[in-house]
């Protein structure tokens, strides 16, 4: 035996898997998954009115916007290069009702966002979600009737949502309720109308999460909300059943499909990437967010270095991109590299 080989050279038969990371550049090289501004979709709130830039307490750094100020801040992301943004009304309590029949009015606020950004930002992707729980009067995602979230019901509105909302301009309509048969509902309220362009991104695996707690208080449901969602988004302890209604989805016609919310269900990424191979997206949703801010402003972590951490997670992953409040953020860290 060659008498310089030494104990860890005789362990690893001199296989070191430090030699690729002794130096910048080598790590530069073998990297393998990267971040880019292309990975970035921004999700944004709305509110009535004009000149409106109310910080969201829960959120630290993230505005409920009037359409005119959304604009600017849409003008802005395109600036950076973010390909899409997706946004989300925060209505009048006076409109919302046990039907959420405002989703069904052709000028309501987030038709309203929609024509203003695709007039003044004709360049990026506006991607709208046909969820009803912005509009109802108890924070669900469908129409309630007896205690119980009618499926068929919604269906039908939603679809019929989802034409109203491709006619302000929608590119990409994005369901989030979780209801049994909706994309091919949509898929074919869509063609109907003639918007064979429009795209369906489906919130495929939406699970019951306690991670959505932010973001019922930017869009004004927290304290609406009777109950939980568990009869319609997916228990968090079921990954394979999360598969086989995404399967659904695949086959009624999805081009996208999210997971929701997104670091704690990195496995449901991974396993819809390889079992589908469509575009997949997760949703870093407002309760991720604000961990991170959190204990970023209590100095507890490096919330740059973390935030970065955990967009390139999602990449590894397999996800094509990500939703996330951090996208402005993110890319203009990203544009000084
Ligand atoms: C509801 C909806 C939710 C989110 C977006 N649309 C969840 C909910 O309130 O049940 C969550 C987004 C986030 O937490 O960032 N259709």
């Amino acid at each position: 035996m060659n008498d310089r080989t030494n104990l860890v050279d005789r362990i690893t038969g001199h296989r070191r898997m430090r030699r690729n990371r002794k130096a910048e550049w080598t790590r530069r090289l073998v990297q393998e998954n990267r971040l880019t501004v292309d990975d970035l979709i921004w999700p944004i709130f709305i509110v009535p009115g004009s000149g409106i830039v109310q910080p969201i307490d829960a959120m630290p750094g993230v505005n409920r916007m009037s359409v005119d100020k959304a604009v600017d801040a849409v003008k802005q992301a395109a600036d950076l290069g973010i390909p899409a943004v997706a946004t989300f009304p925060n209505i009048d309590m006076a409109l919302r009702d046990e039907a959420g029949s405002n989703s069904l009015a052709p000028d309501n606020l987030i038709n309203q966002a929609t024509r203003a950004i695709k007039k003044a930002v004709p360049n990026i992707g506006v991607i709208t979600d046909v969820a009803l729980d912005p509009f109802t009067s108890h924070g669900h995602d469908g129409i309630l009737r007896d205690g119980e979230i009618v499926n068929d019901e919604t269906v039908e509105a939603i679809a019929r949502a989802a034409v109203i909302q491709a006619n302000a301009g929608s590119d990409i309509i994005a369901p989030s309720e979780m209801m049994d048969g909706r994309i091919g509902a949509i898929r074919e309220a869509l063609d109907a109308s003639g918007h064979q362009n429009v795209g369906i991104m489906s919130y495929a695996t939406k699970f019951a999460s306690a991670f959505y707690g932010p973001y019922r208080e930017a869009i004004g449901t927290g304290g609406l909300l009777k109950g939980d969602k568990k009869t319609y988004y997916i228990d968090p302890a079921n990954g394979t059943e999360a598969i086989r209604d995404a399967a659904l989805d695949v086959e009624e016609g999805a081009d996208m499909l999210m997971v929701k919310p997104g670091l704690a269900y990195l496995d449901i990424c991974w396993r819809m990437k390889e079992a589908f191979g469509l575009p997949v997206f997760a949703y870093q949703v407002s309760g991720e967010y604000t961990q991170i801010k959190a204990a970023a402003a209590n100095g507890w972590i490096d919330g740059e270095r973390v935030m970065l951490e955990t967009l390139l997670a999602f990449k590894r992953a397999g996800c094509d991109g990500i939703l996330s409040y951090f996208a402005v953020e993110a890319a203009k860290i990203l544009a000084k590299r």
